[in-house]
């Protein structure tokens, strides 16, 4: 047995929440391997909208465990508030969801020092979410992190206080700026309590004895791989190893164990935050993506910026991931669309080149556009792929030849049962 692995293949936001949510029934185990709750991942069952950013996909589901990875950093107060709310939607969450003790703690502090150098940067600035995910994984790295298994020692508040301490001394390298840390400290210490509760693991033990028990092992990414600390448009990036590699240091699992990795892509692209992306569109076309696609953040409601599929910017994802199987979402979104355009290429001064430069944000780079017959029918209650207006299913072949990987999953709608299958193998 196999750890699969699903993940995202733009920079963040394609979809993933949605599709782990479905395909979560299939596996025994689900769990997040990196990232922490900048992720915000939307699953909407029924009526019933909900938005997760630490506790992974599959907890809607009955009979599956949920793992949260010693590769995620936690932050308290938020996994208490959505564990909290999922129990008001009667999910018994304690019962399907276990922590890794290695997975390290966002103090107070971190999301201080956030703010403070997202300040300090200015024009600069990442568009971080805010949350503490660089600082917390910046102390994991600089190896004076807190754990999950240190909640439970005696001297936890000691070494708590110590990087307290810390982090109030670098806070002073920056201008000024007011802060209430105790209030915030109050309610993270109420979190703390509430997290002791919880089932804590050796994650690397329970994972590999799943997989060796012959139990399904579901790995679920956040963000997206133009996000990843190494290969993404770098400086404007997370702080984690999004792409399919984070999963072997975030769960503890061999690279020989990584079974399919399904890459996810919106059937155009869109981007919150500030850095580079070449196929962004500033013009109504643009506009219109956003508006029909509800482009939004969902951990920030900060409008995302949209525009065309870039084909080499999701190949270079897919050739990083060793991905094996496409999921394509949002399609129904380009209903209405004249022409749609596609991204195949980078102009740089006249050079024409498919790979993707080392900056990206080099203004001399103009992206090549191919442009396709769009198509006016609603498909959102389309339920076999065969019943696609041929238009759509031109634009869906024309990106798997490009992709040179199989469009397994179609996603036609939020709705966990809006998607399309196309491989008879996944169904078995
Ligand atoms: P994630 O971070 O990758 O899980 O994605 P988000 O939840 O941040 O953003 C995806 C948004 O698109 C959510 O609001 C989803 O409910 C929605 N969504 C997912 N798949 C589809 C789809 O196929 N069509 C449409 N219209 N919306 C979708
Ligand atoms: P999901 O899992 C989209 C972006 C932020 C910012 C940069 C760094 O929902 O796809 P950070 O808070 O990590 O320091 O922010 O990364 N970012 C995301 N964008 N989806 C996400 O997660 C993201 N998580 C972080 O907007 O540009
Ligand atoms: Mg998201």
């Amino acid at each position: 047995m196999h750890v699969d692995v699903l993940l995202g293949l733009q920079w963040g936001d394609e979809g993933k929440g949605k599709i782990v949510d479905y395909l979560a029934d299939r596996y025994d185990l689900v769990c997040r391997f990196q990232g922490g709750p900048n992720a915000g991942h939307t699953l909407e069952i029924g009526d019933t909208k909900t938005v997760l950013h630490t506790i992974p996909s599959g907890i809607f589901r009955t009979d599956i465990v949920n793992m949260i990875g010693n590769g995620v950093v936690i932050d308290p107060i938020t996994l208490c508030k959505e564990i909290a709310g999922l129990e008001d939607l009667k999910v018994p969450v304690t019962d399907r969801l276990v922590v890794a003790r290695r997975a390290h703690l966002i103090l107070p502090t971190h999301r201080l020092l956030d703010a403070a150098s997202e300040a300090a940067k200015g024009k600069m600035k990442i568009g971080s979410t805010l949350r503490g995910i660089g600082p917390t994984y910046m102390d994991k790295t600089g190896r004076n992190g807190l754990r999950m298994g240190d909640i439970m020692r005696p001297d936890f508040m000691d070494r708590y206080r110590a990087l307290k301490d810390k982090h109030l001394g670098l806070l002073k390298l920056y201008p000024e700026f007011e802060f209430d840390i105790r209030a915030e400290e109050e309610d993270w210490f109420a979190s703390v309590e509430t997290l002791r509760g919880l089932e804590m693991v050796d994650g690397e033990y329970y994972v590999n004895q799943a997989i060796d028990s012959g139990k399904r092992v579901l790995a679920e990414g956040a963000q997206g791989s133009m996000l990843d600390i190494d290969f993404g448009t770098y400086p404007y990036v997370t702080s984690s190893n999004t792409i399919s590699s984070g999963v072997c240091n975030g769960l503890g699992v061999a690279p020989g164990r990584i079974g399919r990795v399904i890459g996810i892509t919106k059937a155009y692209c869109t981007r919150v935050g500030s850095g580079p992306f070449p196929t962004e569109l500033h013009d109504a076309d643009g506009e219109r993506l956003r508006k029909l696609g509800h482009e939004f953040g969902a951990t920030t409601g900060r409008p995302r910026r949209c525009g065309w599929i870039d084909i080499p910017q999701v190949r270079y994802s897919i050739m990083l991931n060793g991905v094996t199987d496409i999921a394509l979402t949002k399609i129904d979104v380009l209903t209405s669309f004249d022409e749609v355009g596609m991204g195949v290429a980078y102009d740089i001064n006249g050079h024409r080149t498919t790979r993707l430069p080392y900056d990206l944000e080099d203004a001399a780079i103009k992206p090549v556009y191919e442009r396709v017959a769009g198509w006016q029918e609603d498909i959102s209650r389309v339920d076999v792929y065969d019943a696609l207006p041929q238009t759509t299913r031109d634009y869906i072949e024309r990106l798997e030849t490009a992709f040179k990987r199989p469009i397994s999953y179609v996603s036609t709608g939020p709705q966990r049962e809006a998607l399309l299958t196309r491989d008879a193998f996944i169904e078995a």
